[in-house]
């Protein structure tokens, strides 16, 4: 406890002191070592290093603009470092590759193409005859639980049920790593939350490590081992948290000591005391309501 009578976010029940030793134990996926990008005169990312184990969920976090999506499409191949490198497996990547699944916010999917076919486009392209690729892709769009659907185009689903295709069209690939830069951002509130519990779901049942990018707190301590805080200008790690809330995660917890501990650590990351800009919002007089009555 501090001094204030909060539960402190560094304490650790045995058992999720115990979840993380065991974490630390496994192999290291995807390693980001010194990594470095600069825009012209402007320094996007500063030397950013963390690595994600087997298995493990770990999100990034932090304020609009500072570098997160730069990050996550500089381990996807779809933008070159500055310095520094990225390394899968102990190996360095170049360029996109089938072993990094990608979600992102914007709906990605073939829109000519029906749910089936597009969970069966990456196993196609890998080689896999027809009849293959249709009962693998079936079973994953059983996961996301839209078997009703494998025939309609995407145009024909709502916003969560797209992004669920796109979470069974990049699973399908059997990625090392799922990249998820902000896949819920587009959706309403009660959605994403249903979105939220989906992911975790299909994270207990899947063997797969996920790189998550949000800057919703909320979203970052229900779902994550580690919660990776980004500062801005330039962008550097701030911060690694162990996220102290137990497993399985439910929505009850968004309450308990150990979640608000934790998401107050992030927000006073975020937003340090003092140094937030306070730039005033003129309203013009002209438009000021009741002028003309005046
Ligand atoms: N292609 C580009 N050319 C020039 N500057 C860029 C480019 N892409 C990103 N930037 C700049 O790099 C910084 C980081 O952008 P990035 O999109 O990675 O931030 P972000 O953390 O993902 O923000 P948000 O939370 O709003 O999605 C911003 O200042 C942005 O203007
Ligand atoms: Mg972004």
């Amino acid at each position: 406890m501090s001094e204030s009578g909060e539960l402190d976010y560094r304490i650790q029940s045995p058992e999720v002191a115990h979840r993380f030793e065991q974490l630390r134990a496994r192999p290291v996926i995807l390693g980001v070592q010194n990594l470095s990008k600069v825009f012209g005169t402007h320094a996007a990312l500063n030397f950013i290093s963390f690595d994600v184990r087997r298995r493990e969920f770990l999100s990034v976090l932090g304020a609009s603009g500072c570098g997160k999506s730069t990050l996550i499409r500089i381990v996807a191949g779809l933008e070159t470092q500055t310095s520094g490198q990225i390394l899968l497996d102990g190996k360095p990547v170049a360029g996109p590759g089938p072993d990094r699944g990608m979600v992102f916010q914007g709906y990605t999917l073939f829109p000519w193409l029906t749910v089936k076919r597009n969970v069966m486009f990456g196993l196609r392209m890998s080689g896999k005859s027809a009849f293959e690729a249709e009962s693998e892709a079936r079973e994953w769009i059983a996961l996301v639980g839209l078997s009703k659907f494998e025939n309609a185009y995407p145009h024909e689903l709502s916003g969560g049920m797209k992004q669920r295709v796109a979470i069974a069209r990049a699973l399908a690939n059997r990625p090392r790593i799922l990249l998820m830069d902000e896949p819920f951002g587009a959706l309403d509130a009660q959605t994403r939350a249903q979105m939220q519990g989906y992911l975790l779901e299909i994270w207990r049942n899947v063997d797969v490590t996920i790189l998550f990018i949000t800057h919703d707190l909320d979203e970052a301590v229900y779902l994550s081992d580690r919660i990776l805080v980004l500062g801005a200008n330039p962008s550097r790690v701030q911060e690694v948290i162990e996220n102290p809330v137990p497993r399985p995660r439910s929505r009850e917890q968004f309450t308990s000591p150990e979640f608000l501990a934790t998401y107050r650590r992030i927000s006073e990351l975020i937003h340090p005391p003092n140094t937030e800009e306070t730039e005033r919002i003129q309203i013009p007089r002209m438009t000021m309501a009741g002028d003309d009555v005046e």
